[in-house]
């Protein structure tokens, strides 16, 4: 079987196995990252029908026992409510702290799970088993966690990195072509980060033919920021590449809007801006634009600049008076930007004026 192995020096340090076919695989790698344990797998009603049954088979046969939980698909159910669901069904079924929880979804999955595991009697450890291209390339890796208060998304969590990351490229093949290009933003996100390479494969709109290798260069890019920075307190924000004015615009949508598509949105205006302040390589947003466009995505907001600006005050990664953006220099060079929240308005007005 073609697998990509990257190692994550971060937590107790942890392998991301990346091929077609791994579910099949995932009972192996569990028992030998975690030894003897029980596992519980967390999955949602939508992924239950396509891979529940693989994954418990192959727990099954790995001697790991498995227990299994699914909650309803959506959005709507990465709360408090769920987590205490999942935190109830661990206790029911005897779990102790030397068993494992299991990921087996999206972004929803990945994060309520791994919240639910770093608080289950004071922390259990868990594996991530990602189903999309945007959890595979982002959300799965390096050990964010949480659910949504109702004042906000992801406002309750902990960092806790997963034992390993099982990612079978084949489950994209069930994604609807939106799903599938909202993790084909996050991925030219790496692109416009640090890998031209990257880039060029996505504006060649060649993605599909080599999908698990694209994933597991994102996938590294994204390890080794985590490696320098766990906690997110300096380069792991590089990250957030269109996500201050993405946030602003899922926050406005009532978070109908995608996020990836949001993140796209957002890379094409921060580039825009950019350009305007001398700092960005002309050229950068054409081909940032061009290119998303060619993967399904849009690059412009009805939005005004007034009411983005008020949704981007609310965000996570202001700090005091000062936000830090994310700015392109050119493809496959980004910078990091601390500026006065005030200054934030004139960037988005600046962005938004072709
Ligand atoms: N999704 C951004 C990060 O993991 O830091």
């Amino acid at each position: 079987m073609e697998e990509f192995l990257v190692k994550i020096n971060a937590g107790g340090g942890y392998n991301v196995h990346i091929g077609p076919g791994m579910i099949s695989e995932c009972g192996k790698i569990i028992s030998s990252a975690a030894g003897q344990c029980r596992a519980a797998v967390v999955t949602d009603s939508n992924v239950e029908i396509l891979y529940l049954r693989p994954v418990m088979d192959s727990l099954e046969a790995a001697g790991l026992d498995p227990i299994s939980f699914v909650f309803p698909a959506g959005e709507g159910s990465k709360n408090l409510h769920i987590l205490s669901e999942i935190l109830e069904s661990f206790a029911d079924n005897g779990l102790t702290r030397s068993d494992i929880a299991v990921a087996l979804g999206g972004g929803v999955t990945g994060d309520i799970t791994g919240f639910a595991a770093g608080v289950y009697m004071r922390g259990i450890r868990y594996v991530q088993i990602p189903t999309t291209l945007l959890a595979a390339v982002d959300s799965s890796v390096g050990g964010k966690t949480a659910v949504d208060l109702s004042s906000g998304k992801n406002l309750a969590g902990v960092f806790l990195q997963p034992s390993a990351v099982i990612c079978d490229t084949n489950t994209f093949n069930t994604l609807a072509p939106d799903v599938f290009s909202d993790g084909a933003a996050e991925s030219i996100k790496y692109g416009i980060l640090t890998s031209e390479h990257i880039f060029e494969v996505f504006e060649r709109g060649e993605v599909r033919k080599s999908v698990s290798e694209l994933v597991s260069e994102c996938v590294s890019i994204k390890g080794r920021l985590v490696e320098e920075d766990e906690h997110d307190n300096s380069v792991r924000r590089l990250l957030n590449l269109g996500h201050t004015i993405g946030h602003a615009i899922e926050n406005l949508s009532g978070y109908t809007f995608p996020h990836g598509h949001a993140v796209a949105i957002g890379m094409v205006m921060i580039s825009r801006a950019g350009e305007k302040m001398g700092f960005t390589e002309i050229g950068t947003t054409d081909r940032i634009e061009k290119c998303l466009i060619r993967n399904g995505l849009p690059t412009s907001t009805d939005y005004d600049p007034e009411a983005l600006y008020n949704a981007a005050l609310s965000d996570k990664k202001r700090s005091g008076d000062n936000i830090t953006i994310v700015v392109p220099k050119r493809i496959g060079r980004c910078e990091l930007m601390t500026i006065k929240v005030s200054e934030l308005f004139d960037i988005i007005s600046l962005s938004a004026q072709r």
